[in-house]
């Protein structure tokens, strides 16, 4: 792997900061599914650094689960003064264990000593249950929580590999086949047009939730996740990327 002079990637930042309706641009070297560990690595400790910069007293920071918002983790530490509060996107969305966003709110309350909430739902579950889950206390609390938060931070999955990590069943399977879904966030699946063509009917925050937060943090990357986030610009909302080259290059070619 070749490490790319720092000047490039300031480039590629400040080319992609004028083309895309972000506020802010971090890009780290490689391709994530060339070096998974050190690229992801890399991804972590830099959004790791922005979610700190972005944090002021008592923030309400709502995080998604994945591999990468575990890397994340991995590098947030205790800020003077600020006692972050994370709560989690979404109920259990079939992710293992480890990166479940309760999981993961765990993690970064502990790394930061910081507060967490959790949000107990099964994955997938009928209409009847899912509107009374919605009206117990503790779900209600940690909805509030979710919707008033100051900062969101999330990760991005190629839509056939979310669905088959999840073991999604056969006919959502061909649902989002046939409807060519190339990307998957907050449980939404959606086409390279940003339509979105599956929602998993788990508790969490919804779409339009989305376009009220102050600073939502998008961390991903990998050539396989591309399509993916070219994609989630047309679908969803992000005021900073933090991103590997690979997708760098390829945003600046389609942007
Ligand atoms: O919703 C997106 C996924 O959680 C991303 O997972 O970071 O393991 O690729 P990942």
């Amino acid at each position: 792997q070749v490490l790319k002079e720092g000047s490039d990637l300031d480039f590629m930042e400040q080319q992609l900061m004028e083309r895309l309706p972000v506020k802010q641009v971090k890009v780290v070297p490689g391709d994530e599914d060339a070096s998974p560990q050190e690229v992801k690595s890399l991804l972590g400790k830099e959004a790791a650094n922005l979610l700190i910069a972005s944090y002021h007293g008592d923030s309400v920071v709502t995080v998604t689960g994945g591999s990468t918002m575990a890397a994340v983790a991995d590098y947030l530490q205790p800020v003077d003064d600020v006692k972050p509060l994370f709560v989690p996107a979404r109920g259990g969305l079939g992710d293992l264990h480890e990166y479940q966003a309760n999981s993961i709110c765990v993690k970064m309350a502990s790394q930061t000593d910081g507060e967490y909430r959790l949000l107990y739902v099964p994955d997938s579950i009928g209409e009847e249950l899912h509107a009374k889950m919605q009206e117990e206390p503790t779900i209600v609390e940690v909805l509030q929580l979710m919707k008033q938060a100051d900062i969101v931070i999330h990760g991005i999955g190629d839509a056939e590999t979310m669905a088959k990590r999840r073991k999604t069943a056969a006919e959502t399977m061909n649902k989002i086949n046939e409807h060519q879904a190339v990307g998957e966030s907050f449980g939404y699946y959606f086409d390279k047009n940003g339509k979105t063509v599956h929602r998993v009917n788990s508790i969490g925050l919804a779409m339009d939730d989305l376009k009220e937060r102050s600073r939502i943090i998008t961390v991903a990357g990998g050539r396989s996740k591309c399509e993916a986030i070219s994609a989630y610009l047309k679908w969803g909302e992000s005021d900073v990327l933090v991103i590997d080259e690979v997708i760098a290059r390829h945003l600046l070619k389609e942007y």
